[in-house]
Formats: structure tokens, sequence, C-alpha cells
């Protein structure tokens, strides 16, 4: 950067669900921050630190081997009085009294909309970094977490679809994604799945009945339906309940939960990180504010902060097509 920075401080936080790859991004932040000559300050928790005071200044080496680790160091929390007015002002002037003058968010829809209030109520300048195993932000095309989480999503299909194969049985496997069906379509095509139902298309139990007593007929004898948490037709159990009221059959369910949350980021994670992270500072210092940085097509791309929340992420139709037919 040739110009002075806009600003002399900053704070940097993890907020909302972690996601593999939010340590690089910490470590991206702070090492670009003293680069070039700002003071850089840790707010633990969240939203809740921001709130309660726990903040600490950051430098070079306070970020030394945490690339290669999940979960986040600076921990993270969901935050419900941080949803108050008096919430952000207790906030707000906890952050003057540590002279933070701009703030580098790591987090996804929920982190990005408290930022957002924050910013109009008090003006403080916000930069986001899309930080969500759930990939459901507007302006990126991947968000951080999001590689990892379906690469061990993907990891569970395969043994599960050992044991399947073994004992000639059907498994419905859900994975996380509350309003989005991202986890779910890549793991589901990466996995093989015979059956994926996600948010955004309409799931026919009736038409799923049939297809799965076809493909018995047929001699399949096993068979991988995966469910993501947040699909209209319920999660995997009531999913289960209306196949075995339509067809008797027996089959086993596996929730793989939080387990996709944890891990060692992988190579496109720790890269998306490091990348955002140093982008994010770069935005902020040069007087940017509102916004989220994400990369589209390899390149790097400013989002009011705003938009990558209100607006849906559309989820690739063309893949959806595909999958059915290579599960045929
Ligand atoms: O937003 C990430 C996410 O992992 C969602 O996929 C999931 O629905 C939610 O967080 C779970 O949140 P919590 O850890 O608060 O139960």
């Amino acid at each position: 950067m040739s110009e002075a920075p806009a600003l002399s401080t900053i704070g940097v936080y993890t907020s909302g669900g972690d996601a593999p790859g939010m340590n690089a991004a910490v470590r991206a932040v702070v090492r670009t921050a003293r680069h070039i000559g700002l003071e850089v300050f840790a707010i633990y928790r969240g939203y809740a630190g921001m709130m309660d005071g726990g903040i600490e200044p950051m430098h070079r080496r306070s970020v030394s081997n945490i690339i290669q680790h999940g979960g986040t160091v600076l921990k993270t929390s969901r935050a419900p009085a941080f949803c108050t007015p008096e919430g952000r002002r207790k906030a707000y002037e906890n952050l003057q009294a540590h002279g933070i003058e701009g703030l580098i968010c790591i987090g996804g829809d929920g982190s990005f909309r408290g930022a957002v209030e924050l910013y109009d109520e008090h003006k403080v300048p916000i930069v986001g970094v899309p930080g969500t195993i759930d990939n459901d932000l507007y302006g990126t095309d991947l968000t951080i977490g999001y590689d990892t989480a379906v690469n061990t999503a993907l990891g569970a299909i395969d043994k599960i679809r050992d044991t399947g194969q073994s004992h000639d049985r059907m498994f419905i496997i859900e994975v996380m994604g509350r309003h989005a069906g991202f986890i779910g379509l890549a793991s589901g095509i990466g996995g093989g799945a015979e059956e994926i139902l996600i948010p955004e298309t309409r799931t026919d139990c009736d038409a799923i009945c049939r297809r799965i007593q076809e493909r018995r007929d047929a001699g399949k004898t096993s068979l991988i339906m995966v469910v993501a948490e947040g699909d209209e037709a319920g999660g995997a159990i009531q999913m289960g309940k209306k196949i075995r009221e339509a067809t008797g059959m027996d089959f086993r369910v596996c929730i793989l939960g939080h387990m996709q949350r944890g891990g060692s980021p992988t190579a496109t994670d720790r890269m998306l990180a490091s990348r955002l992270g140093y982008e994010a500072v770069r935005a902020l210092a040069a007087g940017k504010a509102n916004i989220m940085v994400g990369e589209i097509n390899g390149e790097i791309v400013h989002t009011p902060l705003e938009e990558t929340f209100t607006r849906k992420k559309p989820i690739n139709e063309a893949l959806v097509e595909m999958a059915a037919i290579l599960a045929e």
C-alpha cells in the first residue's frame, strides 16, 4: 500500500458457527495489519467479547502455528444480547476504550447482520470475511470452511457406503446446512448418493419412495440418501419415517452434525482464508467500510455487507440436474 492507512488501530473477531480456516484468516489479518503498521486487537468470543471486554493486543507471533488448526483461537459465540441497541452501545464503548477504529468480522450471515447494525448505529467501519461451512453468502464463490466441511462429510459417506454395501442397507445421512444445500449437493454428488434432498429444490416424498422401490426391484441392494438438515421435508429422521411408512423398508440414519465443523482446513480453505484476510485489511486501511471481501472466478470482489445475506446465493441448477441423472 502506498497511501497512509485510513486508520491506525483495528480489531478482529470470529463470530457465529466456527469454520475450518478461520485461524488462517485471523493469521492473515494480524500479519497484514502489522505489515502496514496498524495496531491490531483480538476480540475474543465474537460479539460477546466485544460487549464484555475480552479484548487483547495481537502481534505477528501471536498467530504462529495456527494456520493448520480447525476451530478458532479467538473463540466464537452466538450473542443474543448484541441484537439489542443497548448491547451494541456497550460494544461500541468498549471498542472506543481500546482505541479501535475499524473491524474485521470473520463469520456468516448472522455475524454480518450484527456488523451492519453496529455500522448503522455507531459508524464503525467494518469489513467482512466470509467464514461459514454453509457457503450461503452472496458475493463469493466459496466461504471459508465449506471445502473442508464437504470433504469431512464425504469421508463419512465413503465409510458408511462400506457398511451399507456389506449389509445391503439403505442409509439416510444428514448433513449441515440450516437454510442452504451447498454441503448436501456437493457431498451427495461426490459420495455418489442416489438421492439428494436440499432446501433449494422441492422434495417430493412420494416420488422418492417410488424411485427407491424401483431401484430395489431392479436389484439395487444398498442406497445412500443425503439430506440437508434444512430440507423442507424435515431432516433424516423425518424422511426415514416417511419412507418406512410408504415402503416398509429398513434403513439406518446417520446425522453427521458438528463433526462437519471441525478438523484441519484443506489447502483450498487455507488459501482462501489467507487471501481474504489479507484483502480485508487492505480494504479497511484504504477507507472501505460496510463491505465483504469475496472471491468470484478467482478475482477479489467487494460486496455491500447487507447484500451478502439479503440476496440469495443460487444453487447450481445444472448440478442438481446432473446429480439426478448420475444416480439413475
Ligand atoms: O452456520 C453453520 C452451522 O454449522 C449450520 O450448518 C448449522 O445449522 C448451525 O451452524 C448449527 O449451529 P449451532 O452450533 O449453534 O448449533
